[in-house]
């Protein structure tokens, strides 16, 4: 059995910066409310002028990563993609990004699992690698929210908290022992899906239905999220998540150099942070800077705590993530 390792990571977040203050002209909000409840202070969204799409950002990301692994687009075997945002309701993205990027008619598999969907991403890329049948993933996160949240009060619950960006990261077979991916988790409670979801359009709720009920009280088409139910939820499977990644490599807390919690607000990375008793320069966040950008969240955060020099070898590195589904799970890397 072989392992696996990250060996390119890669970033891009559009260049267009909305600060707290910006949103004020949408929506009754302000900085202070927003920076208290979640720490954020500024989050890119896309500048419709510009050529960015969710599959466009996830290309960007993923040619830094392939270059920084060493690689070229041709020494990839499959892709695995996640968003909740695509381009299109079918196909979707990773069939977009093998053509942006010109591959080969390699395989691109898309991942649904919100929040989590890098962990999962990570997870299934690990096994196919596992197994030997792929040498090099790509795998990526992107989001475009900014498009489809309201921009007024009713809608300012949730449009405040989320931001554009991608990440990519190739994982590669590993040959060096007790290196790279120790383990995953994975899980779901679908009973939760409703606390953070949007409805419509979908198969229960087609357009044409949507267009003939012409409701304006209708907020199905936008994000809906029970905010105090989900944050209760996080804090415990957040903690859940890393206990049992930490548990199944026989480690303890004191052995984390780096944890990478999914970025959905600060004060929940800071309640885990507390809770595991972790010194300030062993958690890496940013969502003061990008918000909650989803399955883009962990691999942006990542990528920049390895740019910043954060990250050295040997390190054990621990990514958790917890949202909409409700999905969470951990992985834990020793770098
Ligand atoms: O990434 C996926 C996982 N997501 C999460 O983990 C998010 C978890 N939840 C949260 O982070 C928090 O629940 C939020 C940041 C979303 C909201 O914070 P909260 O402290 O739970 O606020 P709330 O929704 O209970 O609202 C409190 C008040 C309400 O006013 P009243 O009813 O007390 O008069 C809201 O209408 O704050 C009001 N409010 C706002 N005020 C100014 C809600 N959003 C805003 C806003 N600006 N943007």
């Amino acid at each position: 059995m072989y392992s696996s390792k990250i060996t390119g990571l890669g970033y891009y977040v559009p260049e267009n910066v909305v600060t707290n203050n910006d949103l004020t002209q949408w929506m009754e909000t302000s900085d202070e409310w927003i920076q208290e409840r979640t720490g954020i202070k500024e989050r890119r969204w896309i500048d419709p002028k510009t050529e960015d799409t969710t599959a466009v950002m996830g290309a960007k990301a993923a040619r830094i990563a392939i270059e920084r692994a060493g690689l070229t687009k041709d020494d990839i075997d499959f892709i695995v993609f996640a968003t909740l945002s695509p381009d299109m309701y079918f196909p979707g993205g990773g069939v977009q990004i093998q053509d942006m990027l010109d591959m080969p008619t390699i395989g691109a598999l898309d991942v649904r699992n919100q929040c989590s969907g890098f962990i999962y991403s990570l997870s299934v890329a690990d096994q196919f690698i596992k197994t030997g049948m792929y040498k090099n993933i790509l795998v990526i996160g992107s989001e475009n929210h900014s498009g489809g949240l309201e921009r007024s009060t009713r809608g300012r619950g949730v449009t405040v908290i989320f931001g554009d960006g991608a990440g990519a990261a190739v994982l590669s077979r590993c040959e060096e022992e007790g290196k790279g991916i120790l383990s995953s988790h994975l899980h779901s409670e679908g009973k939760h899906a409703e606390e953070l979801a949007l409805m419509g359009p979908s198969t229960n709720r087609w357009v044409p239905e949507i267009i003939e009920a012409n409701d304006p009280d209708d907020t199905s088409y936008f994000p809906h999220m029970n905010g105090q139910f989900v944050f209760k939820h996080a804090v415990v499977r957040f903690s859940e998540a890393i206990i049992e990644g930490l548990q199944a490599n026989g480690l303890q807390k004191d052995d984390i150099d780096m944890l990478i919690p999914h970025q959905a607000n600060l004060r929940i990375a800071q309640f885990i942070q507390k809770k595991f008793e972790l010194a300030n320069d062993k958690v890496y966040n940013n969502i003061m800077r990008y918000g909650n950008t989803t399955a883009a969240s962990i691999i942006i955060a990542l990528t920049e705590a390895w740019e910043e020099g954060k990250i050295k070898d040997n390190d054990l590195v621990v990514l958790a993530a917890f949202g909409s589904g409700f999905t969470w799970g951990s992985v834990v890397i020793r770098w």
